[in-house]
């Protein structure tokens, strides 16, 4: 048996257990954000005992006898302040990392009304955030200070605005002080929770899927596999090619493919029935560059083949201006696979009606995208399913794609019940595609005065596993190349598929 004092309120708690978990799951004070459950990002900050904290990093029994705030325990006047504070100077984007680095503020503010711009730097600094930065944040924290030493009295206005003037975020102060919502902040009344096995290999065979231990684990309530899919198995937003679980028989192509699914009544029995489930791989060698891909007697990894597009843009006789140039370089250059970095983990909330309806809440890019490949899937009509964007906790284009939200859906629609999915940081890396690396050949040509003659640019890029976004990026890549080389004649693209492990 556990006590401590939770915003002024002394609590009780019978068994000992993450911190985060009972904050969020247990209390359901959901400012406190689970951004990466591993002490990383800094969303899930809390104040013990006078202390900035990551409640991932801490149990209920090391709190034991100590004061507990998290956002929801500010007084009205400190909601105010930095409500205030961080709105007016734009430092709320997203959202998801700022009830943490509100927490990180009161801790130093408390202890320290008059901080330097390094304390104040120093105060946020395990406190992650991708969208806004950190020097607006800074500077909030330090107007805060100012405020709240003064005694002033401030409240965020929105007052709109028109064009060319300054705006507030309308949801800023919701956002930062924890009542904004997202996805996984959710709970209705007979909810299940949702678990995916991935592929253990990123090129393997897979010959058997054995779920009969799964099934029969107390707490599930389905597992399902390929052959459970009622409609159309192959997804994607441009492309028909990412199937939403592998089947026996067929290869996976990357570590995040789904190879089955499990809702269960807590999330413990999923992630553990998840673990029972056998299967029978022959693991194959993987595909692992555009050039590997492209090479002679390459494993073809799509019925079309390995290449996803191949782009040709020209203008004028690029080979003559070169050969007829006085000076020409050509220089080769390599851009890296980039992870997007939002700090919301993905997650998706299928709550099904009684009249065969479907509502899906979800924290993706692409509302109507989720919704056609839904209906493919379920082999419904469309307007029997509903997407609901939530706040979106960062997305950058590593959102675009189905991730949870079809999966969330297929265990609803046959459980009956609502399924929440949110990934793990690290299955969230594992399933998403990357921004794509590229590698770059370019030559450019000029007069003896330096006059820009042409550009010749050859590029093969690599989309991963899947087509996914690919296409659509190849054609701005070749705009943007176009733009580049105003005074070019020429360019030229080609775009290539590596399908192979996002995370090799
Ligand atoms: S540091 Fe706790 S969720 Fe990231
Ligand atoms: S506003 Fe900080 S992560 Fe989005």
């Amino acid at each position: 048996m556990f006590q401590f004092t939770l915003n002024g309120r002394s609590v009780t708690v019978g068994t000992d257990k993450n911190l985060m978990e009972y904050l969020r799951e247990d209390a359901r004070l959901t400012s406190v954000k689970n951004g990466c459950d591993e002490g990383i990002c800094g969303s899930c900050s809390v104040i013990v005992n006078g202390k900035a904290v990551r409640a991932c990093t801490l149990t209920v029994a090391k709190v034991n006898g100590k004061p507990v705030t998290t956002a929801e325990g500010l007084s009205r006047r400190e909601r105010d302040i930095y409500g205030w504070a961080f709105s007016e100077i734009g430092a709320v984007q997203c959202g998801f990392c700022m009830p943490g680095m509100v927490m990180s503020a009161k801790a130093l503010l408390d202890a320290n009304p008059n901080p330097t711009a390094a304390e104040v730097r120093s105060a946020i600094r395990y406190n992650l955030c991708r969208c806004t930065g950190y020097a607006k944040v800074e500077q909030a924290i330090e107007r805060a200070a100012r405020a709240l030493r003064n005694g002033d009295t401030h409240e965020v206005e929105f007052d709109g605005a028109g064009v060319g003037e300054r705006a507030v975020r309308e949801e800023a102060k919701e956002k930062l002080l924890g009542a904004g919502e997202f996805v996984d902040d959710m709970q209705v009344p007979g909810m299940l929770y949702g678990a995916v096995l991935r592929a253990r290999y990123p090129r393997a065979l897979v010959n058997k899927i054995d779920c009969a231990a799964a099934r029969a684990f107390p707490g599930v309530e389905a597992v399902l596999v390929a052959k459970d899919v009622p409609g159309e198995r192959l997804l994607g937003h441009v492309v028909y090619d990412w199937p939403v679980m592998i089947a026996e028989g067929e290869e996976t192509r990357y570590v995040g493919d789904a190879l089955a699914l499990v809702a269960a009544t807590t999330k413990e029995s999923a992630g553990k029935a998840i673990g029972l489930i056998r299967v029978e791989y022959a693991e194959r060698e993987p595909v692992l560059s555009p050039q590997a891909a492209l090479a002679d007697g390459a494993p073809r990894l799509h019925p079309n083949g390995n290449v996803l597009a191949t782009t040709v843009l020209k203008r004028g006789d690029v080979e003559r201006a070169i050969a007829e140039a006085t000076h020409v370089m050509t220089q080769h250059y390599s851009t890296p696979r980039q992870e997007h970095a939002f700090l919301e983990p993905e997650s998706a909330l299928a709550v099904p009606g009684a009249d065969g309806s479907l509502t899906v809440y979800t924290a993706g890019q692409s509302v109507y995208d989720d919704h056609r490949e839904i209906v493919r899937m379920l082999g419904i009509a469309g307007e029997k399913v509903r997407v609901i964007s939530k706040f979106v906790g960062g997305g950058f284009g590593g959102k675009e794609d189905m991730s949870v939200q079809h999966h969330a859906a297929l265990l609803a629609s046959k459980c009956g019940r609502p399924v929440k999915l949110t990934l793990s940081r690290a299955e969230s890396l594992c399933v998403h595609p990357k921004r794509h690396p590229m590698e770059i050949e370019c030559t450019t040509a000029c007069d003896e005065n330096g006059k820009l003659t042409a550009a010749r640019i050859r590029i093969v890029a690599d989309t991963g596993a899947y087509a996914s976004l690919g296409g659509p990026v190849l054609q701005n890549l070749t705009r943007l190349t176009t733009w580049i080389s105003r005074g070019a004649r020429f360019t030229r693209t080609t775009f290539r598929r590596e399908r192979c492990a996002a995370l090799a």
